[in-house]
């Protein structure tokens, strides 16, 4: 398997305008807590959504979501416009969803090669197929153009936050994923650092996947996101195209849940679709 995802699916997804991925009416309870309220989202092939919101709001909740992690309570979840049941995340990688946690899934002892293959090593007869796959390992990341990792065959220990983060990413798009979700991936990390994740990020739209990012930083959602959900206690308030917004309304929808005149507005648009 390697790297590059097809051109030739987005594509004709994108020429249907069919998300991606859609949820609809998604919520998630834990106890007393309603994590999750009738969420709908779209994630479109090709573009960067960023999905904002306070801490609490629900952000990592709907993220475990998709990703197999929690199933919802009630709601529908379509992937290229059929509706699917993701169980587990072995469903969600199966469907070509990837998953980047801010606290790294990453064995600090193993090198890049061994941690992009962790759980799929490819064998030559009984043993590791080493240069196979330090190939599959060098090509991806030259592909995402991350040239700053000095050997491959690194400990991901001595790496610093931004190659870790690129590692992580790398390994998402290695399995050919559909899909990348990253969850806040820039907020430990430095000024070159985050630059570095951001254009990843980009990277990864070119190559026709969808996007979903986490973060804190609307600095880096308004430099790298084509789309802003915004999760206020739970509920969706806002999901638009970033020309939709400037920071000062992002941050109203995502304290106040916005004004009442801009509520209205969003879900009869929400209505239109
Ligand atoms: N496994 C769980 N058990 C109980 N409550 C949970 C669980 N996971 C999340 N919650 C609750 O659901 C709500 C949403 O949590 P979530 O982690 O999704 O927030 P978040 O938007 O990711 O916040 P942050 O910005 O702090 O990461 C919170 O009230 C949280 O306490
Ligand atoms: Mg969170």
């Amino acid at each position: 398997m390697t790297v590059s995802p097809s051109a030739s699916e987005p594509a004709s997804l994108a020429a249907t305008s069919e998300p991606l991925l859609k949820l609809r009416g998604i919520s998630k309870h834990f106890g007393a807590v309603q994590a999750l309220y009738q969420v709908d989202l779209d994630l479109p092939v090709g573009q960067v959504t960023a999905l904002c919101g306070d801490n609490g709001a629900g952000k990592s909740c709907l993220t475990k979501t998709i990703a197999g992690i929690y199933q919802p309570d009630e709601g529908e979840i379509f992937w290229e416009g059929g509706q699917v049941h993701i169980r587990s995340p072995k469903d969600a990688a199966a469907l070509g969803i990837e998953t980047v946690y801010q606290d790294l899934a990453l064995a600090d002892n193993l090198d890049i090669v061994q941690n992009m293959f962790l759980g799929r090593e490819r064998k030559s007869g009984v043993f590791l197929d080493e240069d196979d796959m330090e190939k599959a390992a060098a090509e991806t990341l030259a592909g995402l153009r991350v040239t700053t990792v000095r050997s491959i065959r690194q400990p991901v220990a001595t790496l610093s936050g931004g190659q870790r983060q690129a590692v992580a990413v790398a390994k998402a798009v290695m399995w050919n994923s559909k899909l990348v979700l990253l969850d806040e991936p820039t907020a430990a990390l430095g000024v070159a650092q985050t630059a570095m994740v951001l254009e990843l990020i980009r990277r990864l739209k070119d190559h026709g996947l969808a996007v979903m990012v986490i973060s804190h930083n609307l600095n880096d959602v308004f430099e790298v996101a084509d789309r802003i959900a915004v999760l206020r206690l739970g509920r969706m308030v806002a999901q638009d195209k970033i020309s939709e917004f400037d920071r000062e309304r992002v941050v109203d929808f995502m304290t106040s849940g916005g004004s009442s005149r801009e509520l209205a507005a969003t879900s009869s648009a929400q209505k239109a679709n």
